[in-house]
């Protein structure tokens, strides 16, 4: 699973084979330039979702109900994700959280809307946290999430997110449940893994967890490009004679 947000990005992940798309609230920070992803609003999230939705023809296009669209009552948060399907075309919403949310869940699922649960870092919490650190070292806290995948499971999630949490017990929470888990920062024993599209391209060079494989240098490249063009059009090396008419 990888993010994307727009079209065009969406189109090329779609295109080099990926399963499943995640239209992240990731958005907020990536596309927005804000500090965390509590800002990010219904209405920006169906607009990012109805462009990826336009650029995919295989992939699975899941999106993020975003930061109070689903935590004030079930029957918002199934409001909030019916609009996601119907008005962007997704094919299924995550939601953050464990217990607290599973009758939410199960409201949603039994309209008829595949759900995906996250847990371990779920940045829409940061302000209780305080803190982007590796959740779920302390035993309690390892035991509450085995326990709340467990009930993610059985109020129908199609598939977990695990995000941020030690790998042994990202294996534990897998082997826990029959649907698939899919890790970010969570080791290799996760059914899946995700990335957010813009950091494993490279697009953002300040973000460097340890968790994150840069799969190319797309802000050097692009970089190096629009510096090119600025030179060409300087010394009228731009547009040559083949590039007009
Ligand atoms: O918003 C997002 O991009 C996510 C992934 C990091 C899993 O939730």
């Amino acid at each position: 699973m990888l993010t994307a947000y727009d079209y065009t990005m969406a189109k090329i992940v779609d295109q080099a084979g990926i399963e499943v798309i995640l239209v992240g609230d990731s958005a907020s920070n990536v596309m927005a330039g804000h500090e965390t992803t509590i800002p990010m609003t219904l209405d920006n999230m169906l607009y990012h979702a109805s462009c990826v939705v336009r650029g995919v023809d295989k992939a699975l296009v899941i999106a993020d109900l975003p930061f109070m669209s689903y935590q004030v009552t079930a029957k918002e948060a199934l409001i909030s994700a019916g609009r996601m399907m119907k008005e962007a075309g997704v094919h299924g919403v995550k939601l953050e959280g464990g217990e607290a949310i599973t009758d939410t869940i199960k409201r949603i699922v039994d309209a008829g809307i595949p759900v995906m649960g996250h847990l371990g870092l779920t940045p829409q919490s940061i302000y209780k946290f305080g803190t982007y650190k590796v959740r779920a070292r302390e035993e309690s806290e390892a035991e509450q999430l085995i326990q709340d995948a467990r009930a993610l499971e059985e109020s129908g999630v199609f598939s977990i997110v695990l995000e941020k949490i030690p790998a042994s017990l990202a294996r534990k929470v897998t082997d826990s449940v029959r649907v698939p888990t899919i890790g970010i920062g969570a080791g290799p024993d996760c059914d899946g893994q995700v990335l957010v599209l813009h950091d494993m391209l490279g697009l953002n060079k300040e973000f460097n967890p340890r968790f994150l494989r840069r799969y190319a240098d797309l802000h050097s490249i692009m970089h190096n490009a629009i510096e090119q063009y600025i030179e060409d059009v300087k010394n009228v090396d731009f547009p040559g004679k083949e590039e007009q008419y």
